[in-house]
């Protein structure tokens, strides 16, 4: 997995004084560390921050780049934007609902995948257009995503 549980919380907490500025870079490298922000990491970085703990939260919340939710290995972003949506977007978040056994929005329990829905990737003449972890997938079909779905798996 690309998670690294191995970093030890308090190992992160410690890299930067204890001071309210520094919240943002605390939760970035936990988030980086850990794929997620637990509530105890949170609560963690506002004893050593003194930054109370709705504000940690107002701001974990508010970037799309945190999350508070545990999330897959791997991250399926799939386009509901107008171009993709015309062209059988919603087919493939069904698709990929059933074979995950999950909803959009979700993580399945082994923590393999997380499937998002976007509005736009900015890539519309290349519709449905997903995104697997990092790397596009244009023309996105039935077929497409169960074979990567299987490869993802896999790897
Ligand atoms: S609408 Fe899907 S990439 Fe723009």
């Amino acid at each position: 997995m690309s998670t690294s549980p191995l970093i030890d919380i308090d190992e992160i907490i410690e890299r930067y004084p204890g001071k309210p500025e520094f919240l943002i870079f605390l939760l970035q490298d936990i988030q980086a560390a850990y794929n997620y922000i637990s509530r105890e990491a949170l609560e963690l970085v506002c004893d050593h921050t003194g930054v109370p703990f709705s504000t940690a939260y107002a701001t974990a919340t508010f970037y799309q780049s945190f999350s508070l939710k545990p999330k897959g290995e791997h991250n399926l972003r799939v386009c509901l934007g107008t171009a993709c949506h015309l062209k059988g977007a919603p087919r493939i978040v069904e698709d990929l609902e059933r074979r995950l056994g999950i909803k959009a929005g979700e993580t399945t329990d082994d923590l393999q995948f997380t499937l998002e829905t976007v509005n736009c990737l900015g890539a519309c003449a290349l519709a449905p257009v997903m995104v697997a972890d990092e790397e596009y997938v244009p023309g996105a079909t039935s077929k497409k995503v169960e074979k990567l779905v299987k490869d993802l798996a896999a790897s």
